[in-house]
C-alpha cells in the first residue's frame, strides 16, 4: 500500500498513463476511460475519500487529485486522436486508389447486322406508310402453300423444301412445317384485317419480315434458316406502275439516288403477273465486277401482282381489289453491301464477325 495519498496519486497516474500507452484500438479508449476516470476508478476514490482527511491535508491533495485528472483526461483526447489518425492512414493506404489508370472499358453490345439490315428496312417502307406485321414461324402446310395457290403436288413446292413437324396426328394434306417463307404472312394479315369489316376490308400497306427455314444442303449461298421481308399492298386502285414506283423508291434510299431496276418476267404462284427485281450493281454502276458477277445487275427479290385466287383466300373481293406484293432476302442485301462472302457467318455466332458491324 501508498503511504500517504500523494503516492497513491502518482501511482494512479502512472499506471493509468501505461494502460493508455497499451490501448491500440480506437473502441478500447472507453474501456479505458471507465476503468481510469470513471465514478469506481481509483481515482475518484480519492476524491470520495477527500472529506475524511485533516483539513490541512485536504488543499494539497485535492489540488494533485485534479491535476492528475486534468492530466489524464487530455491524454485520452491526445491518445484518441492519434489512433484516429493511425486508423485513417491504414485505410488510405489499404485501399489506395490509382486515378492515372486507364478504365476498363465495358464491352458494349450491339444489334446483329442482319437486325441493322432489318431496321433499315423498316424505316425505308415506314416512310412509304408501310407497317410490320410480325406472323408465325411454324405453319401449316395450308397457309405456307395451299392458301397462297400451291396445291398439294404443286411443282413449284420444289423450290422449298420444308421441315415437317411430327405433331403425333394424321394431318393428310396439311401437315404443320416450319414456314418456307414469309408468305403465308399474307393471308394472315388479309384474314385479320378482312375480319375487321367483312364487307369493306381496309386497304393494306405491310411489311412482314421474319425468319424462314428450309431443307437445303448448307453452302456458302445457302443456309437452312434465313430472314425475309415481305410487302404487301392491297386497294381499289393497286397497279403493276405503284409496285415498280415503290420498289424503284425502295432501290434508291438502299442503294444511291441514280440506281437503276429491272423487271424481269418471272413466276411465283401467288402473284399474276410476277417478276424478278434487279438493281444495278451499285459497285461497279452496271460496268460489271465480281459482285455482280460481270453483268451489272444484282438480283434483289421477287414481286409481283397478287393473284386472284390469293386475294379471294384473304377475304379481299379480286372483282374490287388489287394489289401487289414483293419478298426478299435481307442477308443477301447484307452480303452485297458488305462484300460477305458466306453466309454461313450471319448464325455462326463468331464474335469475329458479328464485332465488326
Ligand atoms: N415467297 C417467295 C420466296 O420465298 C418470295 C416472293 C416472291 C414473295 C414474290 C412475294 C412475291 O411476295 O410477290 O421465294
Amino acid at each position: 500500500m501508498p503511504e500517504s495519498p500523494l503516492e497513491l496519486l502518482d501511482q494512479i497516474e502512472a499506471s493509468a498513463l501505461s494502460a493508455l500507452g497499451a490501448v491500440e484500438a480506437e473502441d478500447s479508449l472507453e474501456a479505458w476511460r471507465v476503468a481510469h476516470l470513471g465514478r469506481s476508478s481509483p481515482l475518484m476514490g480519492v476524491f470520495d475519500r477527500l472529506g475524511g482527511l485533516p483539513k490541512e491535508e485536504r488543499p494539497a491533495i485535492g489540488r494533485r487529485a485534479n491535476e492528475v485528472k486534468r492530466l489524464l483526461e487530455s491524454a485520452l483526447a491526445e491518445r484518441a486522436a492519434l489512433l484516429r489518425q493511425q486508423a485513417l492512414e491504414r485505410t488510405l493506404l489499404g485501399e489506395r486508389l490509382d486515378v492515372t489508370l486507364p478504365g476498363r472499358a465495358r464491352p458494349r453490345g450491339r444489334l446483329h447486322i442482319s437486325n441493322q439490315t432489318l431496321r433499315q428496312i423498316y424505316r425505308i417502307f415506314a416512310e412509304m406508310g408501310f407497317q410490320v406485321y410480325r406472323s408465325r414461324d411454324v405453319e401449316t402446310d395450308e397457309y405456307n402453300f395451299q392458301l397462297l395457290n400451291f396445291p398439294p403436288h404443286h411443282p413449284a413446292r420444289e423450290m422449298q423444301d420444308s421441315y415437317y413437324i411430327d405433331t403425333g396426328t394424321e394431318r393428310g394434306d396439311n401437315p404443320v412445317l416450319l414456314r418456307t417463307h414469309t408468305s403465308p404472312g399474307q393471308i394472315r394479315a388479309m384474314r385479320e384485317l378482312a375480319a375487321l369489316n367483312p364487307d369493306n376490308p381496309p386497304a393494306v400497306r405491310l411489311i412482314l419480315p421474319g425468319m424462314c427455314y428450309r431443307y437445303e444442303q448448307i453452302s456458302a449461298r445457302y443456309e437452312i434458316q434465313f430472314t425475309q421481308v415481305e410487302g404487301l399492298a392491297i386497294g381499289e386502285h393497286i397497279t403493276f406502275g405503284d409496285l415498280k414506283g415503290t420498289i424503284n423508291d425502295f432501290g434508291r434510299r438502299v442503294f444511291g439516288q441514280g440506281v437503276r431496276t429491272r423487271f424481269r418476267a418471272s413466276h411465283f404462284p401467288f402473284t399474276e403477273p410476277s417478276a424478278e427485281v434487279d438493281f444495278e450493281c451499285f459497285l461497279c454502276n452496271g460496268a460489271g465486277c465480281p459482285v455482280c458477277k460481270y453483268t451489272g445487275w444484282l438480283e434483289i427479290m421477287g414481286c409481283g401482282m397478287v393473284h386472284p385466287v390469293v386475294l379471294q383466300n384473304g377475304g379481299y373481293d379480286p372483282a374490287r381489289y388489287t394489289g401487289f406484293a414483293f419478298g426478299m432476302g435481307p442477308e443477301r442485301l447484307t452480303m452485297l453491301r458488305h462484300r460477305i462472302e458466306d453466309i454461313r457467318y450471319f448464325w455462326a455466332n463468331d464474335l469475329r464477325f458479328l464485332e465488326q458491324f
